[in-house]
């Protein structure tokens, strides 16, 4: 976990003191750290309005502020607005006016709508237009969108409530709270650059240091064999880097310590993470943890990765329910495409690869083409979409 600042916000009215990497955005600590999903991330780069939401009462747009930079401030997504009364005519106005279809943008175009709502005296089209020129839909053409506005303006005027001039705001510039910007922008700046090159021990050796993973997820995998068969090739280094795809020894391994090189393809960026791992075994409880750094010169991204593991008979013992519980950091180029749900989807490939080549073993069949992937390409099916989404957002391609 990179460096960390302890923030006091108040979101949808419920206050949270959170520690927080300084680098992480608004939108991924509201969506990660608080599970508020209704926040929805498009380009991450202030262009198409899907992820905004109201920053002391102010549209912003939550993939370009820090999280740390809300220090003090008051967030509202769109779940803090279901009672809300303008949201409530929105919404129903934009059934009304099939102002939506698959609904991606709908959450920041509600709260963009919102806010024209308050702010404009009357329902004119082209000062509605302007006011959502921020936010993108891909579906709709925006017509719906436009009359849906128009309707809930002209019925609330109707009806004798005035606009609220500047929606309420005092101070004209960017969303903020106003309250953490100068201390925290500072934060910001002494981050250093992510460190790719590996720490050595004195013998020269990639040292292995303990750390936090940033992030962890479980899984689990089954496998028609006993759990202490499945221990025993676990012990087993060089069968074990043989079941993962795309990876190789570059030294000879020991029982504690392996060093090697994994391959994985994202897109344009052929990442070779070199690096070293301590296992730890317990014959006890046939459980594990495998605790490795890793850097890729070329995409000057380093990584440090835990994955400990338990295995469970299943079937009378006659087979092994492995559970795994992943943990993970990653910084330099490759943290900005590989996205949560990105390594998310690739560890899932790498573990059911892993496991139908660790049946094989298990059952003596010699390495077959599945054992010997060249690479991990993410450019494969769903995963390959998000990778490929993932990357025209990084690189505009
Ligand atoms: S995701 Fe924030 S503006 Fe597009
Ligand atoms: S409804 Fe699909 S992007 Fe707007």
């Amino acid at each position: 976990m990179g460096q960390t600042r302890k923030i006091a916000l108040t979101v949808n009215g419920k206050r949270y003191e959170e520690e927080v990497e300084v680098r992480l955005t608004l939108a991924d600590f509201i969506r990660h750290q608080l599970g508020l999903t209704g926040t929805h991330l498009g380009c991450e780069h202030g262009v198409c309005g899907a992820c905004t939401l109201l920053l002391d009462d102010m549209p912003a747009r939550s993939c370009i502020t820090y999280a740390v930079a809300c220090d003090g401030a008051r967030v509202t997504t769109i779940e803090g607005l279901d009672d809300d009364e303008i949201t409530i005519e929105l919404r129903a106005a934009f059934t009304r006016e099939h102002a939506l279809q698959c609904g991606y943008c709908t959450p920041g175009m509600l709260i963009a709508a919102r806010d024209l709502v308050l702010r404009l005296a009357a329902a004119d089209e082209r000062q509605i237009r302007v006011g959502l020129s921020g936010n993108l839909c891909r579906c709709t053409g925006y017509v719906g969108i436009v009359r849906a506005v128009r309707a809930v303006i002209d019925q609330r005027r109707q009806r004798g409530i005035l606009a609220v001039p500047g929606g309420g705001r005092t101070a004209l510039g960017p969303a903020g709270s106003g309250h953490g910007a100068t201390t925290s922008a500072s934060d910001v700046a002494r981050v250093p650059a992510a460190k790719t090159e590996l720490r050595s021990e004195n013998n020269g050796a990639i040292a292995i240091p303990d750390f936090t993973p940033a992030k962890v997820f479980k899984d689990h995998f089954t496998v028609a064999y006993p759990p202490g068969a499945v221990f025993d090739m676990f012990g087993d280094v060089k069968q074990v880097a043989a079941c993962l795809p795309g990876a190789s020894l570059t030294a000879v391994p020991t029982p504690e310590r392996v060093e090697g090189l994994i391959r994985v393809k994202l897109g344009p960026i052929a990442a070779n993470f070199h690096g070293a791992a301590r296992i730890e075994r317990n014959s006890g409880n046939l459980s594990g943890r495998i605790v490795g750094a890793g850097s890729d010169q070329r995409s000057r991204s380093s990584t440090q990765g835990e994955i400990r593991y338990r295995l469970v008979p299943i079937e009378r013992g006659t087979a092994t329910r492995v559970e795994l519980s992943i943990g993970y950091s990653l910084r330099g180029m490759l943290a900005q495409i590989a996205r949560e749900g990105l390594v998310r989807d690739l560890a899932a490939r790498l573990t059911v690869e892993f496991a139908r080549n660790l049946e094989r073993q298990l059952s003596g069949t010699p390495p077959g083409e599945a054992q010997n992937l060249n690479g991990v390409s993410l450019l494969m099916g769903p995963l390959g979409m998000r990778a490929r989404k993932a990357l025209r957002r990084v690189f505009g391609r």
